[in-house]
């Protein structure tokens, strides 16, 4: 007993104090092989040397019982230290053979390579909310409540009257409310439109919102900007073109082309922020100007990895994700 209660309280963890235990109190244990030779004591020391063997028994449970909570406990308290995991580590060779392993998504990786160039051009990131109001999806980018132009975004209404935002424009404005210029800023976020479903609409998906507030703005730094992302994230030979076109918050208001696979590719909206907007931001367009894009996300997704239906990219089907281990 005395020396099975000294192994006991030695047991540095709960395998060693497994070991204890079947050596004491096994089948084949110290304590088994004590009550196994009773048959063959005298019958005056079969009853002391039973309840001594019984006691000891008892003893050397309640020790064991006594040490694994405290080990238990011990374990606990290290769990921090023992169990932690190092998230930054790649996964194991064979997790990513077999597509089990975690991969980043088509959408943020080119969410990741934009933002990169816009913040190595002075740009910061902005993030909007995706339940907006009337007044900053609409009203302040110059679009009251009979413009026609509220039909070409199909919003998704919610019961209290607010919305589901149908471009990252509103973020426009919430930023021009919350600051003074200069203004550079991107923000690259999901919007939703109640679409028909087919291979290129989908109801879910994303923009990338540009802008730059500041004196004497201009068309050509407009330019400069865009051609600089598109070099950088289609490649150094892209092209691009303007064509006039109309967005109620931007006057003049472009539709800028790329180059893709030997035709032109529509790509994005642009053009000088309208007065009434800058003033609906709380910014004098006499002292300011500033021009603003917006462009599809999902798209250039799709040119850049051959994706043919666009249903794929919010579908969370592993077996097109896995592609992009
Ligand atoms: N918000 C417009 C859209 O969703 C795109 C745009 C942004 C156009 C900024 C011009 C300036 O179609």
């Amino acid at each position: 007993q005395a020396t099975a209660l000294d192994e006991v309280r030695a047991a540095a963890d709960v395998a060693a104090l497994d070991a204890v235990q079947s050596a004491f109190l096994g089948k084949k244990g110290q304590v088994q092989q004590v009550l196994r030779t009773i048959g063959k004591l005298d019958p005056k020391e079969r009853g002391p040397v039973g309840r001594a063997a019984n006691e000891a028994k008892q003893a050397i449970e309640g020790a064991l019982e006594v040490r694994r909570s405290e080990l238990l406990a011990a374990a606990d308290a290290n769990l921090a230290e023992s169990e932690w995991v190092d998230a930054t580590l790649p996964p194991p060779a064979g997790a990513r053979a077999s597509g089990r392993g975690g991969s980043i998504h088509p959408i943020t990786a080119l969410v990741r390579d934009m933002e990169d160039v816009f913040l190595s051009m002075g740009f910061e990131t902005l993030d909007g909310p995706w339940v907006e109001d009337d007044h900053h999806n609409f009203g302040a980018l110059n679009i009251p409540a009979d413009h026609p132009a509220r039909d070409m975004q199909d919003t998704y209404w919610l019961t209290d009257g607010n919305l589901l935002r149908t471009h990252t424009s509103p973020v426009q404005v919430r930023a021009m409310e919350t600051r003074e210029p200069p203004i550079r800023a991107v923000c690259l976020g999901r919007i939703f439109r109640n679409e028909e479903l087919d291979a290129t609409h989908e109801n879910t998906f994303h923009q990338c919102e540009g802008f730059f507030v500041d004196r004497d703005v201009s068309v050509g730094h407009m330019i400069y900007v865009l051609e600089s992302l598109l070099h950088e994230i289609i490649g150094p030979d892209v092209k691009v073109r303007l064509r006039p076109s109309y967005f109620p918050f931007v006057e003049p208001g472009f539709e800028m082309d790329v180059t893709f696979r030997g035709d032109w590719m529509e790509l994005l909206g642009c053009g000088m922020v309208h007065p009434s907007v800058l003033e609906a931001g709380g910014i004098d367009p006499n002292e300011y100007s500033g021009f603003a894009f917006g462009m599809g996300i999902d798209r250039l997704v799709m040119v850049r990895h051959g994706v043919e239906d666009i249903r794929h990219l919010m579908s969370g089907d592993l077996r097109f994700l896995s592609q992009f281990t």
